[in-house]
């Protein structure tokens, strides 16, 4: 394709998401590139803009949207900001893709909704897991009734992110850091310690699984929750959630996410679902890997061998999560439809679907402040005005 056929994107933050996610999504597509990028940080945009060699480099996302002449924008700064840079782009007509969290407290939610409206413009949330094959492979199971009636689905979650300021690991991070690379900057470590972020890890991470278990096709009745600060000294919010929520379909759900599992930083992310026929087991994909997620089903035929059958979808590394989404995204810019691979228009989260992960994960933070259950008859009631104010010991 011409580089004029293709269309133009602009990134609104080009931090660790563009480089583990949009930016080589955008490239293996095709049939977009990136046009500018604005980011306030000096290394950050420097070494993006070489590597993608972008034309268009900005420290302030206006300067970028008044000078360039873009066809989309991927927002991927950090969430406190996500409300402002979705209201500048879509008053400039512009279709959205928007990083998750949505936002950090609901008046930034709706303000995102109302300018999506406002300014008739299409906004996808990034709620990727969506496309990652092996969660749309369950989806299909648990919508056919594979394993019947689901009682309970478990998922634990964890990454080990140590106190970097003290011992032996000061030391290194600290010897990293001369030679250029900053821990903290690389993984984008506000998310564990930057007070505007509206809570720790759990704010970060559950609407990833708010939003599948939705995907699923469950809403969310009622949540119960507990957090716990591990490391005070270093940490505003809290480094450790257990929630537990009640689902439409009768069936309970434990929600179980830290960052204080000794390990590989990057831990394990796996969920199990149990049915009256059976049972499904995913680990999911390495991310930045681009590793394949496995997923396995038990029914009751397997009781005798005792294994899971292996559950068999699509994979390669265009199929991965960031790669489909963008290409979602690009389908929908473009209005074509190349996903060929079982997943129709409908699939992306909209803006109202990553309001309620939102809801629901401040809910979770107020359960745990206030050691209450919060249902979805009480959920606004609890929660309209509701902040995760902080450092807090919930
Ligand atoms: N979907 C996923 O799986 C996934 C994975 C990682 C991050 N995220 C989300 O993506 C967003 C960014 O996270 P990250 O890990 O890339 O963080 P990051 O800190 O690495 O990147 C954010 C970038 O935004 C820049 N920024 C700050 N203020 C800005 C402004 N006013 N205008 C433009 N840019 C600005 C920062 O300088 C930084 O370079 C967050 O919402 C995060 O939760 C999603």
């Amino acid at each position: 394709m011409k580089k004029r056929d293709k269309t133009r994107i602009g990134l609104i933050g080009a931090g660790h998401v563009c480089r583990i996610g949009h930016g080589p999504a955008i490239k293996a597509d095709g049939r977009a590139y990136i046009a500018a990028i604005s980011d306030p940080d000096l290394h950050n945009r420097t070494l993006f803009a070489k590597k993608y060699r972008v034309p268009g480099v900005y420290e302030d996302h206006r300067a970028m949207l008044e000078n360039e002449e873009l066809d989309a924008v991927v927002i991927s700064s950090p969430p406190w900001l996500h409300a402002v840079h979705v209201k500048d782009a879509a008053g400039k007509g512009l279709p959205i893709l928007c990083e998750k969290p949505m936002a950090t407290n609901l008046e930034d939610c709706r303000a995102i909704i109302e300018a999506g409206k406002k300014h008739n413009v299409y906004i996808l949330m990034g709620h990727c897991k969506r496309f990652e094959p092996g969660h749309q492979r369950i989806r299909e199971l648990l919508m056919k009734g594979s394993i019947g009636r689901i009682f309970q689905i478990n998922i634990f979650w964890y990454f080990f992110i140590p106190n970097l300021t003290v011992g032996p690991l000061a030391k290194i991070a600290g010897k990293l850091k001369k030679h250029g690379f900053d821990v903290d900057r690389e993984f984008g470590f506000w998310r564990y310690g930057d007070v505007r972020a509206g809570g720790g890890d759990f704010f970060d991470h559950a609407p990833h699984y708010l939003d599948i278990i939705r995907f699923y096709g469950m809403e969310i009745e009622q949540v119960s929750c507990e957090t716990k600060r591990c490391y005070p000294d270093i940490r505003p919010y809290e480094d450790l959630a257990v929630a537990t929520f009640k689902l439409s379909n009768g069936a309970i759900l434990l929600y179980d996410k830290n960052i204080i599992c000794t390990g590989s930083p990057y831990g394990f992310e796996r969920g199990y679902i149990y049915g009256e026929n059976g049972k499904i087991a995913f680990r999911a994909a390495h991310a930045y890997k681009r590793r394949r997620m496995n997923v396995g089903i038990y029914r009751l035929l397997n009781i005798p061998m005792d294994i899971y059958k292996p559950v068999i979808f699509p994979y390669g590394r265009k199929k991965t999560m960031f790669f489909r989404q963008m290409k979602h995204f690009i389908d929908n810019v473009r209005h074509e439809n190349t996903m060929k691979d079982g997943i129709s228009g409908s699939w992306g989260a909209t803006p109202e679907d990553s309001f309620l992960t939102i809801a629901w994960t401040l809910a979770s933070y107020k359960s745990a402040r206030d050691g209450i259950k919060i249902t979805r008859e009480n959920l606004f009631r609890e929660i309209d005005t509701f902040q995760t104010d902080c450092p807090h010991d919930w």
